[in-house]
């Protein structure tokens, strides 16, 4: 069933995305071009915890997964007989979930006799930066901030990274989901925030911007979300949640999403700073769907004179489009194919 890998200048791949709270699966022709993206979200499963309960994770994914894969291949109107190489998340993210994706792809791969590719899933973020734009210069820096991973890396090429910095805490989006979840406002809190901040004044509230010292490229959000609590309740978070007025909400979430972005900016600067070579920018992951963020970018002195390449939308949030893109990658390029033993693992291969 490891067939060796026979580049074609036609490869249709499947790929399969079950690491967190999205079932995804996708087909994607040459790596690039996305024939279907079909994904089932588990909001609404997750909403009222205000966060991802792994086990409610798992358990959705398995009554899904068949489903998902079924419409990712009919909406692309292929057929699984037509496809060349599955490619699965394997790695990070949530053990249980990762398995039901796994699961189903070593059974396809198996019954198909077709190559399994894992894919890393954050580097599967870093990779729709070439999906949008395979002409991407390099070196490119390049930030992942979701929900589990914040990091800066430097890009030398598709599937070739150099990891610059890392959140020590929680992720950006983690950051948004918690602060969301303090104010009231609907899970997942990327988007909440967002909408709220629209109506709210960005200096309202005096949030820190962390740095780690100054020459840092690692990131903390543990403490902005400490000061948004102590802003609110007192130190030490004495005194019980005050009602906010419909304004009060608006700039409390105006004010966190400016300190969330704003960190993010001046890590970026200071990777520049400190990697001159960097003659691009791109973003990933479902923090780089925020419309501030993209603004700021766009906008920034230093950032706005790098080619800037963002992915749309519907590829920054987990997708089986990324999967399919990177696993065609790793196939094609570097004859990557594993066999059954393919194994989940929570963190990713640099974190070992
Ligand atoms: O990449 P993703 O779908 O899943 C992970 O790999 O974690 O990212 C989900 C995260 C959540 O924390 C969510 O609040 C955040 O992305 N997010 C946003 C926006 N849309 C999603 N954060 C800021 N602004 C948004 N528009
Ligand atoms: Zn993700």
């Amino acid at each position: 069933m490891t067939a060796a890998p026979e580049p074609s200048p036609h490869t249709l791949a499947l790929g399969i995305e079950t690491s967190c709270d999205e079932t995804a699966a996708s087909v994607v022709r040459d790596g690039r071009e996305v024939l279907s993206n079909t994904i089932h979200s588990q909001i609404d499963l997750h909403a009222r915890y205000r966060g991802v309960v792994p086990e409610v994770a798992s358990r959705s994914h398995t009554t899904r997964i068949l489903g998902i894969v079924q419409a990712a291949l009919d909406d692309a109107g292929v057929t699984a007989d037509d496809l060349d190489l599955i490619a699965v998340t394997n790695r990070p993210g949530m053990v249980g979930s990762l398995l039901v994706g796994m699961a189903a792809a070593k059974t396809l791969s198996l019954v198909h006799d077709l190559p399994l590719v894992g894919v890393d899933h954050v580097q599967a973020h870093l990779h729709a930066a070439f999906m949008a734009d395979p002409s991407l210069p390099m070196p490119c820096l390049s930030m992942v901030a979701s929900g589990g991973h914040t990091a800066l890396y430097l890009m030398h090429g598709p599937a070739r990274s150099e990891r610059l910095g890392r959140t020590l805490d929680d992720a950006a989006g983690e950051a948004l989901d918690k602060a969301a979840a303090l104010l009231g406002l609907s899970y997942p809190g990327g988007p909440s925030i967002q909408a709220a901040a629209r109506s709210g004044d960005p200096k309202a509230l005096d949030l820190p911007r962390p740095m780690l010292g100054p020459t840092s490229l690692d990131l903390s959000f543990s403490g902005l979300k400490t000061a948004l609590l102590y802003q609110l309740r007192g130190p030490g978070a004495t005194r019980p949640m005050p009602e906010l007025s419909a304004q009060q909400l608006a700039d409390c979430a105006a004010s966190f999403q400016a300190a969330v972005v704003d960190t993010l900016i001046r890590k970026l600067r200071r990777a520049v700073k400190l990697r001159p070579e960097a003659v691009a920018l791109s973003i990933g992951g479902g923090v780089a769907r925020n419309e501030l963020l993209r603004a700021r970018l766009a906008d920034d002195k230093i950032l706005s004179k790098l080619e800037q390449v963002f992915p749309p939308l519907d590829l920054c949030t987990d997708n089986g489009a990324m999967i399919a893109g990177l696993g065609t990658w790793l196939w094609r390029e570097d004859g990557r194919v594993d066999d059954l033993s393919l194994d989940a693992r929570a963190t990713s291969r640099r974190e070992e």
